[in-house]
């Protein structure tokens, strides 16, 4: 009985092994048709939590089950072509050359969906020479909102791992001022890597709790606050996302946030811009923390416009609480919108 038990196991492991090898060679011999079948079998079947779909269903009403719907559906690859290192064109030919199917962002020039391409973007020779930089569209938003130049100085005060920084430099042609920095040595070692890798020569990297760029009191043109946040709108990337929501985060993040938005805000010029972010929808991550910033400070905040992005307005009011008006200036990008992930983007003149 033992003896046949085992060998039913063996048999069971030689077959699995060769259905895996039998996967691996026809991976080397086809590889689309293996990119498209991975794809497909890719569905989330999750379940968001009831306080999650009930606050959902306040902001969005009855767009709500959109919301809920697309959260299932796995994120599409995306790339922003690293314009340091090569022109859109020449790489957008060198990928078709090699079978890849690229869709163009329609608010971010630089910005592709890999319709269809290898499954590991990060592990390809153009990854590798820092010919792109793998970015989901909603976090291209919030550089774009920046009025960027060529003589500014940037102040990133929670860099890592460089997303934005990378676009940064590369919107202002790698001329200019740029202090990244992040508060964990971690992060800082991979922001150094992805900096390097993109051949970014206009960036210094700063190891330090953002908080303490106050003492650098009216220094910047511009200041990026891409806040640590609880990561409400990353579902669709990470579904562990789903399960780890939990609201009595907020508060916490919400502190953080708003000591961050602070500092980066004294730190900028008379006159100069601030752009605050997050990759949550929570408005105690958002719409609270800027309403805190208008409270405490002389800050304007300016409409965004992107073309080719949608977008919903900032909310002035969430559970009793009652924001600034100005604050429906901010966005509220929805992965329904754009077929991205979700971000809350805002910013603020200093006077
Ligand atoms: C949302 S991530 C930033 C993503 C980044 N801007 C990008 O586009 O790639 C937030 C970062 O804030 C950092 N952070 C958290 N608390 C901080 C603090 N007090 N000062 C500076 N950075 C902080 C975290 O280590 C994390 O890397």
């Amino acid at each position: 009985m033992v003896h046949q038990r085992r060998s039913n196991t063996r048999n069971r492991q030689r077959s699995s092994n060769c259905s895996v090898r039998s996967r691996v060679l026809n991976a080397i011999n086809n590889p689309l048709k293996i990119r498209f079948k991975t794809r497909r079998r890719m569905k989330y079947n999750m379940e968001l939590k009831r306080e999650f779909k009930e606050r959902s269903r306040e902001l969005l009403g009855s767009e709500a089950e959109d919301y809920f719907q697309i959260l299932r559906e796995p994120l599409t690859n995306a790339l922003r072509i690293n314009t340091l290192k090569i022109t859109i064109n020449a790489l957008k030919k060198r990928l078709k050359n090699k079978d890849w199917e690229l869709k163009p962002v329609p608010f971010c020039k630089q910005g592709y969906w890999v319709e269809s391409g290898p499954m590991k973007l990060g592990s390809t020779l153009e990854h590798f020479l820092g010919y792109y930089y793998i970015q989901d569209p909603a976090s291209m938003i919030p550089p774009l909102t920046m009025d960027l130049r060529e003589e500014q100085k940037v102040l990133d005060i929670a860099a890592s791992p460089g997303s934005k920084t990378g676009q940064i430099v590369s919107i202002m042609n790698d001329e200019g001022l740029i202090i990244a920095n992040d508060v964990r040595i971690d992060r800082v070692s991979i922001l150094k890597i992805n900096l390097q890798r993109i051949g970014a020569r206009s960036v210094v990297i700063t190891r330090r709790n953002g908080m303490n760029y106050k003492k650098m009191t009216g220094f910047f043109d511009r200041v990026l606050v891409d806040a640590p946040c609880s990561g409400e709108g990353v579902i669709r990337k990470n579904p562990y996302a789903a399960v780890q929501w939990n609201p009595n985060s907020f508060p916490k993040f919400s502190r953080v946030q708003k000591k961050l938005i602070k500092a980066g805000y004294q730190a900028l010029k008379p006159g100069g811009l601030l752009v605050y972010s997050t990759c949550s929808l929570a408005p105690e991550e958002n719409e609270e923390v800027i309403d805190y910033l208008l409270k405490n400070s002389d800050a304007e905040v300016e409409q965004i416009k992107i073309k080719g992005l949608k977008s919903k307005p900032g909310v002035t009011e969430w559970q009793g609480e009652k924001y600034h008006k100005e604050i429906n200036k901010c966005i509220r990008v929805y992965p329904q919108d754009n077929n991205t992930e979700g971000f809350f983007v805002c910013k603020v003149r200093k006077r």
